[in-house]
């Protein structure tokens, strides 16, 4: 029997705000190079564009925003801008946790994290243990994180059941599988953005997006402000999400609701 949609899209477009927003943040790089400043310059400034966005969810109602950090990919680029990337990260967590804390964020790593210095390690698992118990936002962070990897690992742990015989092959079907996913305790992203100019997906959310609504923008992620925010919001209140079915069923849904 084919899925229910995953959400009836029944509120009027003004009123209608994402549950869960997940985003690409890309350009640093190239507005430190327009700027004649080294690279890392650019992802320093893009912290504040971190800042901005978690405050501008939290002030808006959005339940669950997932940023994309640092991907499985990003291993590539030069050691330097990689140690760089990593001791931004090790400091913007020392500097940052508490205020997110005090202000009822809740803190999720997602990726994998094996392969990062322990310190790095300790910090991540005390602000996901700090503010476990905060309700206004959960902030997601993918931190080497890959889509590919995060399928890959949902698909050991179902064959691992299967294996230890607490499962059997006919049970796995794609809810089974989504379970294993990391977040699928969140809504499923209603609305993503990638900055940046690019209009790629670079190994993000793959399963996870399945029935998300895609938003670019040439902005690179620096210069995203409340303004750039509130542009994508709207462009994703005018839009109907059909999940398969018919505009003609979506409207009759929304006169019945
Ligand atoms: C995104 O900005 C941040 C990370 C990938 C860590 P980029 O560093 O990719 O910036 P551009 O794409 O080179 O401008
Ligand atoms: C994607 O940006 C990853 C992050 C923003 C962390 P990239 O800039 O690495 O993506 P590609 O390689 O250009 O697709
Ligand atoms: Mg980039």
């Amino acid at each position: 029997m084919p899925q229910e949609p995953v959400q009836a899209a029944a509120q009027p477009a003004q009123q209608r705000l994402p549950r869960h927003v997940a985003i690409i943040m890309d350009g640093n790089g190239r507005w430190a190079n327009k700027k004649n400043l080294p690279r890392y310059m650019g992802h320093r400034e893009g912290v504040k564009a971190v800042r901005r966005v978690v405050e501008a969810c939290r002030e808006r109602g959005i339940e669950a925003l997932t940023l994309f950090a640092f991907s499985s990919e990003n291993w590539r680029r030069p050691k330097k801008e990689v140690s760089l990337l990593m001791d931004l990260f090790v400091h913007t967590l020392q500097k940052e946790v508490d205020r997110l804390d005090r202000n009822g964020v809740r803190m999720r790593f997602i990726g994998d994290r094996s392969v990062f210095d322990p310190k790095l390690r300790v910090l991540m698992d005390a602000a996901e243990k700090q503010t476990a118990h905060n309700d206004k936002l959960t902030l997601v962070i993918a931190v080497n994180y890959g889509g590919r990897w995060d399928v890959a690992e949902a698909a050991k742990r179902l064959a691992s059941r299967v294996v230890a015989g607490e499962l059997s092959l006919d049970e796995i079907d794609s809810d089974a599988l989504g379970r294993e996913l990391c977040i699928a305790d969140l809504p499923e992203p209603d609305l993503f953005i990638r900055t940046g100019g690019e209009q790629r997906v670079s190994n993000y959310l793959l399963w996870q997006l399945a029935y998300t609504e895609l938003y670019f923008t040439d902005l690179l992620w620096p210069d995203f402000n409340d303004a750039a925010f509130d542009e994508a919001l709207r462009s994703f209140a005018g839009r109907q999400r059909r999940f398969g079915q018919t505009g003609e069923q979506v409207e009759e849904q929304s006169r019945r609701a």
